[in-house]
């Protein structure tokens, strides 16, 4: 194995996952006004300290995913953020896109930005500690209208370009193409889709010669859009999910997170739960974990509220989820 799929494997051991805490200032912003916490950038500092502070995390996660401003900054042990993780053995991560804006030709569909000064930008993630990487490209379903053809096909030319930079910097593209959760489609329509996007994805890797052996693939679960009325059970979800993967995603790809994408905490712990069982039935190839952010975040976010005498109740709910999750990947 080359030493960027001994990472990539790194990232699945046995029980372990990968947090992500990349959100981008904007979203920081947002996410933390939903639970009635003002931003400033001391506040998304602690929100951060939050989550990699909790001692004991080092059990359940192999990774975490930081956005660049986290980089730079200290926790409250008075160490990098980077380097606090490396020192407990969880391998620090950074997405490197810079969001999305809408496409010209279709604006209700969105592409993702951050290929023109890559190459610089991973060399200083890089010498900051960096071992890994994401990049998130966005498919909006919308009936048999969205996503088109044109839109999924851009946004894979550009995870492909971005995954061989990454490789190129010796570090491990995570690719994550997000199929939103939001609209009015069917679990069915949800899983057609997340396989042209994957099939066109891998197309267009293996047209641009990246090495799947060291990439992994952030995914959508197959799911009914949250405007569909239809809940679906962890059975349905894992089905279809493990038969869109199996049906798209190439053997050699190093190993699949999910996404939590809006479903709640128990949602996405069962729905992970059944998709591991699926999984082992079909014999399917690749190792499996989670890269939640929502789902992980959400319980520990609301006790928190922003405030230090809260912050070991919401500590102590973070390592419960954390531990839920872990033991849904059997
Ligand atoms: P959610 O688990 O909240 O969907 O976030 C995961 C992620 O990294 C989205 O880019």
């Amino acid at each position: 194995m080359t030493d960027l799929a001994l990472i990539a494997r790194a990232l699945f051991t046995p029980g372990k996952g990968v947090l992500a805490a990349d959100e981008s200032v904007h979203s920081a912003t947002a996410r933390l006004a939903s639970y009635g916490i003002p931003t400033s950038a001391e506040m998304r500092r602690q929100y951060r300290d939050l989550f990699m502070g909790t001692e004991g995390v080092e059990q359940y996660l192999s990774g975490v995913i930081l956005f660049s401003e986290t980089m730079l900054e200290k926790g409250n042990d008075k160490k990098l953020f980077p380097e606090s993780l490396a020192a407990r053995g969880i391998l620090p991560g950074v997405k490197v896109d810079l969001g999305t804006e809408p496409i010209s030709t279709s604006p209700q569909e969105l592409i993702t930005q951050g290929l023109l000064d890559l190459p610089e930008r991973l060399a200083e993630y890089k010498k900051q500690g960096a071992v890994f990487t994401k990049w998130r490209a966005v498919v909006r379903i919308d009936g048999d209208q969205l996503p088109t053809a044109a839109a999924i096909h851009e946004n894979a030319k550009r995870l492909a370009q971005y995954a061989k930079e990454v490789q190129t910097a010796g570090l491990v593209p995570i690719i994550e193409p997000e199929v939103l959760l939001e609209g009015k489609h069917s679990r069915a329509r949800s899983r057609a889709v997340i396989e042209e996007v994957l099939g066109t994805l891998f197309s267009v890797l293996e047209e641009h010669s990246v090495d799947l052996t060291s990439v992994i693939l952030k995914t959508s679960m197959a799911l009914s859009g949250s405007e569909s009325g239809k809940k679906d059970t962890p059975e349905e979800v894992a089905e279809d999910t493990i038969a869109a993967l199996m049906q798209s995603v190439p053997r050699k790809v190093a190993g699949i997170v999910f996404l939590s994408g809006g479903q709640t905490s128990d949602e996405a712990t069962a729905n992970l739960a059944a998709i591991t069982r699926r999984a082992k039935e079909v014999h399917a190839p690749w190792p499996l974990t989670f890269s939640y952010a929502r789902a992980l975040q959400e319980e520990a976010l609301s006790l928190w509220g922003g405030k230090e005498e809260n912050v070991l109740a919401a500590r102590t709910a973070f390592l419960g989820r954390l531990s839920k999750v872990s033991a849904a990947l059997g």
